[in-house]
């Protein structure tokens, strides 16, 4: 039975655990690039034992950023910083992932951390803005919320080759810069997301209506990468697989959408929620683990390798979702955000026998025999589990 610690092996790429940072936009780039902050801020994840360290959603082209200071790969002068994250993050023995994405009628913010609407969420610039740019979408029909309220533009069909062109020249400049995972990011109200959501797509054309129709985006786009992809290296998505809306994605749709993708040589499908709305029933945000369920349909029904995120932090719960084989991989985010040695920190409260194992050679050596490893060690001890987090 395999556990959170065991490696895990997926084409010709092998992690030392099942244990990833999930993909986190940081607000944190110029002109798209990654540098120093990026390669000590990764690299540190690395060396705290994560064994798949993905960065932010990479932008294709520069509209398809969250905010103009996030990053992206959409020009060949950024891989000299993605391929520095790569390098440390492989020196610190973690395995480095790249999510590519385009935010569609969700770009065109300020960071949150520099102002939020009046909803206390995402602020959308308007398109006259010196940081704010005009939206595109599957329809010309603006998120809203309250949160993006600006006009969207309608995406032609020679506009969607031309962004399947752009997949594919930033999954080749991944590859120069030494990669070794690749994401497509098609969940969270973003452009992947938008076209598969009939909240968001209402074209007549062949990328609207049914199912068949609504993930031609995505079927494109895949065969688009996987052409210039190794077939050896994992090519894996991040889906909204329910919108949690009587009219938005359901949940079936996502199975029949993921089959199609295995054919389209997908080899790991990220479970998420699609984020296309604000107007959700029943939001699940506070439960812990709430997409292992759905992930794990998507395992038995369509025979693929499965992955999740949110609420998994509690290390006995996302150990338990190994163990039990609801999912093959851990995807943390917060919880990396808050303790880049989480996998160490995780490996002593479930007495793994040798928690140092994860850090470099160098640094365990004395945190294994220089006067014992008691409460001295600086790791945090386990919080009292809250009421939500006592089962997975
Ligand atoms: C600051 C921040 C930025 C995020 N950016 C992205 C992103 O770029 N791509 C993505 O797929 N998810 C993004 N997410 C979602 C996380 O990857 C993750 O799915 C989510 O936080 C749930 O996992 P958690 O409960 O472990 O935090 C972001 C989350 C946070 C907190």
């Amino acid at each position: 039975m395999p556990d959170l610690f065991s490696p895990y092996t997926l084409k010709g790429v092998t992690l030392r655990n099942r244990i990833a940072m999930s993909p986190m936009t940081m607000y944190n780039s110029v002109d798209g690039k990654l540098d120093d902050y990026h390669v000590s801020y990764l690299g540190a994840r690395a060396a705290g034992g994560f064994g798949l360290v993905f960065g932010e959603q990479m932008a294709i082209t520069p509209d398809g950023r969250t905010t103009t200071s996030c990053a992206g790969i959409w020009s060949d002068d950024q891989i000299e910083g993605h391929a520095r994250v790569c390098a440390i993050v492989e020196r610190m023995g973690g395995v480095p992932a790249i999510q590519l994405g385009h935010t569609g009628r969700k770009g065109s913010e300020l960071p949150p951390h520099k102002g939020t609407n009046a909803q206390g969420t995402w602020k959308q610039l308007p398109p006259d803005h010196e940081h704010g740019w005009e939206c595109v979408g599957p329809s010309a029909i603006p998120y809203g919320g309250g949160g993006h309220i600006y006009p969207v533009r309608e995406l032609s069909v020679a506009d969607i080759r031309a962004l399947h062109q752009s997949y594919a020249d930033a999954a080749k400049r991944a590859l120069a810069a030494g990669y070794k995972w690749l994401e497509m990011h098609y969940a969270h109200g973003y452009l992947g997301a938008s076209f598969f959501s009939p909240l968001a797509n209402q074209r007549t054309d062949q990328y609207g209506g049914s199912v068949e129709n609504r993930v031609r985006f995505h079927l494109e786009a895949l065969d688009a990468v996987r052409a210039v992809w190794p077939e050896e290296l994992p090519l894996t998505m991040r889906l909204g697989s329910d919108d949690l809306h009587p009219e938005g994605v359901q949940f079936e749709d996502a199975i029949v959408a993921i089959r199609m993708m295995k054919e389209h040589g997908l080899d790991l499908a990220d479970l998420s929620l699609g984020f296309n709305t604000d107007e959700m029933t029943n939001p699940p945000m506070n439960e812990v683990g709430f997409m292992l369920k759905r992930a794990n349909r998507v395992r038995e029904e369509v025979g693929i390798p499965v992955a999740t995120s949110w609420n998994l932090g509690v290390p006995a719960n996302a150990d338990r979702a190994i163990r039990e084989e609801l999912i093959d991989l851990v995807f943390l985010g917060r919880p990396a955000l808050a303790n880049p040695h989480w996998p160490v920190w995780a490996a002593r409260e479930l007495q793994h026998d040798d928690p140092f194992h994860l850090v470099p050679q160098d640094w365990a050596w004395w945190l294994r025999n220089f006067r014992g490893h008691g409460p001295s060690i600086g790791l945090p001890p386990a919080p009292p589990a809250a009421e939500g987090d006592k089962a997975a």
